[in-house]
């Protein structure tokens, strides 16, 4: 007996092989990832950029400072260790960070394989938008950041001895460029910080109008804080408050 290849015989029952997924790679376990490692930045964003703020304390103060991260841990770790532990983690919290918005985003594009004909304008929020691309920037400027203040490369004094000299001689006037690809970059982290910690005190708080009002003010309070608290360092520099 014949089938033609578009009809199954009515008697056989299609074979459903389920694939057990670890809980982790479900949608619900990768927000959760997205989430923690999202949380992880975060602290590390607002304790650097309350380290950065010493700059107003003057050059000695400020170069103490970051020689004293160096020193972190110690004795019980060696010199630069804790240091090392928190690249570790952090470089760790943004590969999984990454990997996990890249998969849920195939995920969502997957369970709509037919394009809406006309596509909506209006899809949230103009931060919920632009999380990918704000993503990408946010990456390249942290890669072309290393290279201007850890390493010194990009820098046009580079003095691992002297941060307070690396920073004023970035920010100079005749560098305006760089300010401005600073503030750029720093906006659009308090764009992705505004988006992703208002989806995270949402699913904290109370599912009520009220509690997305707060949790959309909340979040707005901490992307301000944190843009603001970056950008005084590069306009004092170049309006000549530090120099
Ligand atoms: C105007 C704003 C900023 C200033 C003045 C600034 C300043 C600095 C300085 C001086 C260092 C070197 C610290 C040291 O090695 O002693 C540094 C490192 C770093 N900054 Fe920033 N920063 C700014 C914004 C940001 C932002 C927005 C991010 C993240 C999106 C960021 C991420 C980092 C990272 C990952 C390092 C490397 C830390 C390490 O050596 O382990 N910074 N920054």
């Amino acid at each position: 007996m014949h089938w033609t290849t578009d009809r199954t015989p009515p008697s056989v029952e299609p074979v459903v092989i389920t694939k057990t997924r670890s809980p982790i790679r479900s949608s619900v376990g990768l927000k959760a990832v997205m989430a923690v490692t999202g949380i992880l930045v975060v602290l590390f964003l607002i304790v650097h950029m309350l380290g950065n703020l010493k700059i107003f304390t003057g050059e000695t103060s400020f170069d103490h400072y970051a020689h004293w991260l160096r020193d972190i841990g110690t004795p019980l770790l060696p010199h630069t260790w804790y240091l090392w532990i928190q690249r570790a983690v952090l470089t760790v919290a943004l590969v999984a960070h990454i990997v996990a918005a890249t998969v849920l985003a195939r995920r969502a594009r997957a369970a709509r394989p037919v394009k809406y004909a006309h596509r909506k304008k209006v899809q949230g929020s103009y931060a919920a938008r632009t999380m990918r691309w704000g993503g990408v920037i946010i990456l390249l400027f942290v890669i072309y950041h290393i290279l201007d203040l850890t390493t010194g490369h990009l820098n046009p004094q580079g003095d691992a001895s002297n941060p307070y000299g690396n920073v004023v001689a970035d920010f100079a006037p005749e560098r305006w460029y760089v300010t401005l690809f600073y503030t750029l970059a720093i906006v659009t982290v308090g764009f992705h910080v505004r988006h992703g910690a208002f989806s995270a005190f949402r699913s904290l708080g109370q599912q009520t109008p009220q509690g997305e009002r707060r949790a959309r003010a909340a979040a707005l309070v901490l992307a301000v804080a944190l843009c603001g608290g970056y950008l005084v360092v590069p306009f004092a520099v170049l309006t000549g408050l530090v120099s």
